[in-house]
This record gives structure tokens, sequence and C-alpha cells, in this order.
């Protein structure tokens, strides 16, 4: 305002005159300013986030084309509360603590880092259970400051026992506890990890494997879980570095588990002998064939491959992004990555699906963008969904039995590991194309920018359950929404005194 006063005195006075004076100069300026200035501090001010909130209180319903929304649920007057979605309490077959630690932590492999443990290691116990038994998590915060929960990735437990600070629990402060319990009913493989400040304690170390045998076993297949992680920047199996030896006869048969604990792909090869796609986020897949390409493992994801060791004992390295490997048999070489890629959309035999995506009952878009703007007063370039910045992003409403279609896709100029709790959903076509091979069942799907993802889901597991990008850096900027099934109310909040925090 001063500097536009000061120019109009030193402009003189045959323009004072014929712009009506300095007064009405400066006038505009203002108004020019305000004009620019105010709808900008009116989305700062309106970014913020007050001090603690409900996630049902978050962004814009959206019932995706089927029934209303029966308004007391999302009030929480009338419902279900998630915390009322548990098993109840008695005997387990499977019966756990794991104590969280935070502080140094020294490798399986020796080295030593900032990070966290469980029962003193990391990653932390792995838990096994036989199809059909109770299993039991008593997790005890021993010393986390920032609290501890515990998040079953893929395993559709039911919703207060899902683990996320702030939306199914508070977070167990130090000296706290909580206790898990879920039906083992799928078979597959699985992990945990925490989901209270989830970035910077998965990638301490604060995660596990659990792993769901058949009710008849595996027969003589040999059993390998391999978790990959990044921990400060050194690719790792199960902790150790470089060439990782597993047990397995010649001639024998073995199912590695491959579990991507990190925030970005790795691929996964075999050298030495092909292998089958057994299964995929802990699904079986259909009529899996010999395979010899590299596989990509989403963010999150899981891929158990199969592979028959070389009777003579010749080796067989699965190379986990050409960085560390587990090996079989006598040493081998490191070998180079495939060129082919296997894609998951035209792998294995058609089936039948156990329900009818034509007749879906709401169809949900999840169109990821990224664009300037505020996201709780801070600026930035932030992920967007459906056009909208995060809390303004949509509440997909559903009814139990619906069947569900989500439309995914990405124009953001990145990656997104696609995660939903509390269920899995089936692929139906990428970039419109339909997929022709096994059902590809999937709770982690790489969405590449500039791509799309058709998706189906039936709404069988009651809760409100968070559908966020895996790559942990992500949900807390922005990327990460709801999918609430009418009724379903939480007691907790984001933020407040256990400051639940669950990205
Ligand atoms: Cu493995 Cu919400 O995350
Ligand atoms: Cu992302």
């Amino acid at each position: 305002m001063l500097r536009a006063r000061r120019r109009s005195w030193r402009l003189g006075r045959s323009w004072r005159t014929r712009a009506g004076g300095p007064r009405r100069r400066a006038l505009i300026a203002v108004v020019a300013a305000l004009v620019v200035i105010a709808p900008i501090a009116w989305m700062w001010i309106d970014s913020q986030m007050p001090s603690s909130y409900s996630v049902e209180d978050m962004g814009t319903p959206d019932l995706g084309g089927g029934p209303g929304m029966d308004h007391a649920g999302m009030a929480g007057m009338t419902g279900t509360a998630v915390d009322q979605l548990r098993e109840p309490p008695g005997p387990a077959d499977v019966d756990v603590t794991l104590t969280a630690r935070a502080g140094r932590v020294t490798l399986p492999s020796g080295r030593v880092v900032d990070g966290y443990t469980l029962n003193g290691t990391t990653p932390g116990p792995e838990i096994r259970a036989v199809q059909g038994q109770m299993v039991q998590v008593r997790l005890v915060n021993e010393n986390v400051a920032e609290g501890v929960t515990l998040h079953w990735h893929g395993y559709d437990v039911p919703a207060g026992d899902d683990g996320v600070a702030g939306v199914t629990q508070d977070a167990v402060g130090p000296g706290g506890s909580f206790v898990y319990r879920f039906r083992a009913d799928q078979v597959g493989t699985f992990w945990y990890h925490s989901h209270q400040v989830a970035d910077p304690q998965v990638k301490g170390g604060l995660f596990g494997a659990l792993v769901v045998t058949p009710r008849d076993g595996l027969g003589d297949t040999a059993d390998v879980t391999v978790m990959t992680h990044n921990y400060a920047g050194r690719r790792t199996v199960n902790g150790l570095e470089g060439d990782v030896p597993a047990a397995g006869a010649p001639g024998q048969r073995v199912r590695v588990r491959v579990v991507n604990t990190d925030n970005g792909p790795v691929q996964v090869w075999v050298g030495g002998a092909p292998y089958r796609l057994a299964a995929l986020d802990g699904t079986d897949v259909n009529g899996p064939t010999p395979s010899t390409d590299s596989l990509p493992v989403t963010a999150g994801g899981r891929a158990d491959l199969e592979i028959d060791l070389p009777a003579d004992g010749a080796g067989v390295r699965v190379e986990l992004g050409g960085a560390s490997a587990v090996t079989f048999g006598r040493p081998l070489p490191p070998t180079p990555r495939p060129a082919g890629e296997l894609d998951p959309l035209r792998y294995g035999s058609p089936a039948a699906l156990p329900f009818d995506p034509a007749a879906a009952d709401r169809r949900f878009d999840y169109v990821i963008g990224r664009r300037l703007g505020f996201l709780d007063g801070t600026p930035g370039m932030w992920w967007t969904v459906n056009g909208h910045l995060w809390p303004d992003v949509p509440m997909y409403v559903v009814r139990e039995g619906d069947v569900v279609r989500m439309h995914i896709e990405n124009g953001s100029g990145e990656l997104h590991p696609m995660h939903l709790h509390g269920h899995h959903a089936v692929v139906l076509a990428r970039d419109g194309v339909p997929a022709t091979g096994s059902p590809w069942w999937s709770d982690s799907l790489d969405v590449q920018d500039g791509h799309s993802y058709d998706i189906a889901f039936v709404a069988d597991n009651p809760g409100l359950w968070m559908d966020h990008c895996h790559n942990l850096a992500h949900p807390s900027e922005g990327l990460m929404a709801h999918l609430m099934y009418e009724g379903v109310t939480t007691p907790y909040r984001v933020g407040g005194d256990p400051h639940n925090d669950p990205e």
C-alpha cells in the first residue's frame, strides 16, 4: 500500500488527475492484493486441522450410486462402534506376547541401527498359525514414547483388531498393552506392522511376518519366509545382508514367501531354476505355470514363489532387487535381471469369481493427482483424491453385502502402492484391458503413473477401514481415504491425548 502511494506521487499531477488520485490508486492496489491473498489465506485457514478429530467427520460421503446414508450412523448417535467389532475373549491356539522397544538395534547382520524391536529382534518374531486356529497377540509397549499399534496387513481381521491408531484403537503408550484376537481363516503370507507414526516405525523395524498354513499342511515342501527390508539404506533379507543361504534339499520343492516391507516395489527373480507364482497377497494363484520372468512385488505386498530345487544340488538364487539374495544348493554367482516381467493380469488360468462384479451396488473413483495447496496449514505439492486435498477426500460409504467396484487412476507423476484394509479385491482390468489370467486378488496394488485399475470386492467385513498408499511417506501427504460401513462409528480420535497418528 505504501509503495503504491509513493509511486503515484512520483508520477506527478497529470497522472493523478487521470487516475482519480492517489487514494483511489491505493485502494485499487489493496483490493487487488486482497483478491489474491484472501482466497489463499482462506485456504490456509481452512486446511488447518483441529488438535483432535474423528475420521467419521473426514471428507465428503461418497455413496457410489448406492442407497443413501443413515445419517445418524455418521453422527455417532446409533450404530456399532468399531471397538465392538471384535472376537470375544476366550482361549487361543496361538498365544504370543510381543514387546516393542525403541533404541539402538543390532540387526541379525550385526549392523547397528537406530530403530525398533519386538521381543528384542527386527524383524519381529514370525507368527505361524494353522488354518482355523484362534490367534491372540498381546502387544506390550516397553518404551516407545510415541506409542505403538499392530496392524495385520492383508489379514481381514474384525475391524476392532485392525490396529489403526485413532480409528480402531488408541496408540499403546509406554507401559501399556493391547490384545489382538482373530481367527486364522485366510491361508497364506501376511505381515504385521505398527500403524502409529507408521512411516518411521515401519522403516525402523517394527514389523514381522504372519504365516497361516493349510489344515492339511504343506507336505514335503520346505517353507522359507523372506522379509525384505531396507534398514538405513541397506537391503536385507530377514535382517541379513548379501547372500542368505536357506534350507532346502536337492530335489525338494520350496515355497519362498517374499514379503516387501519397504515403501517401493522390489523386483524378484530366480536364477538357476524356473519358479511358479503360487500366491499373491496371501491368495493362491489358479493354475500357475513355470516362469523365468522378473516379478515386481508391491510395497506391502507378498509373493509366494514355488521352486523345484535341482536334484543334483545345483545352485538356485532368489534375487531381491539385485542387492541381496536367498540361496539354495551349491554357490551360484548373482544372476542378471531378466528382461521379461511377469504380469499377473495374464498369468495362470481363469476361474469363476465368488460374486458378480457386473452387478455392482456401488461404483467409486479413486483418482490420484497432485497439486499446490495447503495441508494442515503447510503449503506444498500435495496428493489429491478425486481432485481434492486431504481432508476433503471421499468417504466411501458401503452397506454390508454390497458388491463394490472401484476405479483407481493415477495421474500424479509417481507410483502408488494402494492398500485397502480389511478386504481383498479382485483386479478386473488395467487401463481398460480386462484380466485374462487367474483371478488376481490383491490387497497391495501398484498403480503406476499414467495408469488405471478397475477392482471389485464384496463389502463383507463391517468397519471403518483405511484405504491408502503404502509408500508410507504418502498418507501424511494426503494420500489416504476411508471405507465406511453405514452405521459403524468410532469412539477414537486422531490426535488428542494418546497422540494418535496413524501415519
Ligand atoms: Cu500395511 Cu494401513 O497398512
Ligand atoms: Cu503413494
